[in-house]
């Protein structure tokens, strides 16, 4: 067997990765719709920026379309606390849509591919970190360097009896998420800084919040709702806000990134999200990494371990025990 080398691809092994993971990742759409998705997505100013796609092809054949497995990476803008205690900013990459078409699976092509890949990332000195959401359990990623991190859920089921409180309103437009992310962005570099043990963070960037925004925008057309209309929620006069993904798929509105400086702003942004989730029917709201909240709904409630998308990451030369921070959808790929 030839050598195999990890590279990135070229216009036309992209184009058949999303032939091959159209299967995956493309419910619900057809292929056109999915190859819409992606090139929608890709003209976001975050994905021009941050988005990279990797191959594992034959040394002999680079530019094969014959892909023996395949993954994405995005760059995340992340704070590390070291045990030295100030926060210092690094790169982090978050990996996505690792794949290997049927015909070559079970050969090793993906364990061989993500190894390349972690020892590429460990050695460039511009990247200290490394995310991924696991969709096949822990073990696989574990064993290469990955470290599984707690993977909380809130799930709760969305009750059309709640009052959205005066003080909440819904933000609609565009810079005002940019307007209160930014300022969310500023706070958490201050408060990274007061953090006693090593720590890590993914930094909320606003082009990421649109990024995602972007992709609920997409089923939202395609199923004929128009325009979102709502992305968030925010307490005027404070920093206290939340960010919606709504998950058509999912029939979910998740959190992906809130600051709350209490209970009840906390309850008013789920009540906000309850609104917003019955106009399109959805079923429920979706929060990662959010202390339990008293009183919220109780049985309709449920905190668990997520079965899939499960938090992933190395801090490449560093063997002490970080916690990640803010571990929240928004800094899911
Ligand atoms: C998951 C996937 C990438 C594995 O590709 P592959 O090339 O067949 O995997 P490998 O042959 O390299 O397997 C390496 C190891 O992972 C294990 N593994 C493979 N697929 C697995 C799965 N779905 N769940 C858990 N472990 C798996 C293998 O048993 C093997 O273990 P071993 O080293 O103890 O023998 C491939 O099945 C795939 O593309 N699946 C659909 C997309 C997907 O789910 N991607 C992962 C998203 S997080």
């Amino acid at each position: 067997m030839a050598n195999l080398v990890l590279r990135k691809g070229t216009h036309s092994q992209f184009q058949k990765s999303l032939q091959n993971n159209v299967i995956e990742w493309g419910t619900g759409l057809t292929i056109d719709q999915y190859f819409d998705r992606e090139s929608t997505l890709r003209g976001t100013p975050y994905s021009q920026k941050a988005h990279f796609f990797y191959v594992l092809v034959p040394e002999d054949d680079i530019e094969t379309t014959e892909l023996l497995a395949h993954c994405e990476v995005y760059e995340h803008p992340a704070l590390f606390v070291s045990t030295s205690g100030v926060a210092q900013e690094i790169k982090c990459m978050a990996i996505g849509s690792v794949f290997c078409p049927v015909e070559h699976r079970g050969k090793g092509y993906a364990k061989i591919m993500m190894n390349m890949l972690y020892k590429q990332l460990e050695q460039d000195p511009q990247v200290r970190a490394s995310t991924l959401y696991s969709d096949i359990g822990p073990v696989f990623y574990d064993r290469i360097g990955w470290k599984t991190m707690p993977s909380k859920e809130v799930v709760i089921a969305v009750q059309p009896t709640w009052q959205v409180p005066a003080l909440c309103q819904s933000i609609t437009n565009k810079a005002e998420v940019d307007r209160l992310v930014t300022q969310d962005n500023i706070m958490i570099r201050e408060e990274m800084n007061k953090v006693a043990q090593p720590a890590f963070a993914v930094l909320p960037a606003p082009e990421k919040i649109h990024w995602i925004q972007q992709r609920s925008q997409f089923y939202c057309e395609k199923l004929g709702h128009g325009d979102i209309e709502v992305f968030g929620a925010h307490i005027p006069g404070t920093d206290n806000y939340v960010t919606f993904f709504h998950n058509f798929g999912e029939k979910a509105i998740y959190f992906l990134r809130m600051r709350s400086d209490s209970d009840q702003n906390t309850k008013a942004f789920i009540a906000l999200a309850q609104r917003e989730a019955l106009r399109y029917d959805f079923e429920k709201i979706i929060l990662w990494d959010i202390p339990a909240i008293d009183g919220v709904g109780d049985k309709q409630t449920v905190i668990q371990q997520r079965e899939e998308s499960i938090s992933a990451l190395t801090i490449f030369n560093d063997t002490s025990n970080v916690t990640w921070l803010l571990n929240e959808k928004f800094a899911w790929v």
